[in-house]
């Protein structure tokens, strides 16, 4: 048990651990993770000493505030990502922050699902580019994810070398350190790249948002799909009340909310923009 062979996880088992992370965290399971659940909790039965999933599951139940809530959603999370995922997504960011950064305004980004960090340093790396023309004002990166594993790597800003094969060479040079000795083979983000992303724990179900201001863009990619149409569209409007009026929700490329909100309308490629009283008789 303790030394790896198979724990039994019955039908019952799945379903309690489906409810428990779709009440927690919005992510619902589909029968067809029924393996992967099992592959990823088994070790924290095992390493919680525990002799059966559901000794695991009934700790989780009997101590809301149990550290171990944290181990749970962070083995059920979908972490991949990479370097300019989806690159169309940063010349649109690059054409919206050359048009509305202004001089005495701070342009405001956030990336709302950034897993290990790829995602909010892409889109430090693209604001820095374009703050090196002139045209005034500053910007503030706010990167956030449920999981605090895939936070804490992200603030490290440590990759192997093949994790950035989309990265061109001259931003290689400019805001990447190579490993020498014993970190040969890895890469690092210069200082001004990591000092430039705020890195916080942020659950896009959670009830109650914090006030975290309004923003020019926001990222959301790629996690929608985790959740019910429900869910989604209440994370919508509540995106929608977080931009600011000619602000852009960058989604990924198999999440269309077309039919979940009136909120937003297309504005290019799985861009959406506020959707506004008059945009119908303009078109919109
Ligand atoms: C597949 S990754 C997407 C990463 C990145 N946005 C991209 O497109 O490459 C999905 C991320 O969503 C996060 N996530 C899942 N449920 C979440 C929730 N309720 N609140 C915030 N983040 C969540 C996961 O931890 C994971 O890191």
């Amino acid at each position: 048990m303790a030394d790896g062979t198979e724990l039994k996880f019955t039908r019952n088992d799945f379903k309690r651990v489906r409810e428990m992370i779709y009440q927690r965290v919005g992510i619902s399971l589909s029968d067809s993770k029924t393996h992967m659940a099992y592959a990823r909790l088994a070790k924290r039965v095992r390493s919680r000493g525990l002799r059966s999933f559901s000794d695991y599951l009934d700790m989780l139940q009997h101590s809301e505030e149990s550290e171990e809530w944290q181990g749970f959603i962070n083995a059920l999370t979908t972490n991949l990502t990479s370097f300019f995922r989806e690159t169309h997504h940063f010349d649109i960011l690059s054409e919206h922050a050359r048009k509305h950064r202004k001089p005495g305004e701070t342009f405001r980004v956030w990336s709302s699902a950034s897993s290990t960090g790829e995602e909010p340093y892409s889109i430090a790396m693209t604001l820095l580019e374009q703050w090196r023309e002139p045209g005034g004002g500053s910007f503030q990166l706010l990167a956030s994810d449920i999981d605090t594993n895939v936070l804490q790597q992200a603030a490290l800003g440590v990759y192997g070398r093949e994790r950035a094969e989309k990265v061109s060479d001259a931003l290689l040079r400019r805001y990447f350190d190579r490993g020498v000795g014993s970190n040969e083979g890895k890469i690092r983000l210069k200082q001004q790249v990591r000092d430039a992303v705020s890195f916080f724990q942020f659950n896009l179900v959670a009830q109650n948002w914090p006030d975290i201001g309004s923003f020019d863009v926001i990222f959301c990619r790629n996690v929608m799909i985790y959740f019910d149409k429900p869910t989604q569209t209440e994370i919508l409007g509540k995106m929608a009340a977080c931009l600011k009026p000619d602000g852009l929700l960058l989604l990924g490329h198999s999440e269309n909310i077309v039919h979940l909100t009136d909120a937003f309308v297309g504005c290019g490629r799985t861009s959406y923009k506020l959707a506004h009283p008059n945009d119908e008789e303009r078109g919109g």
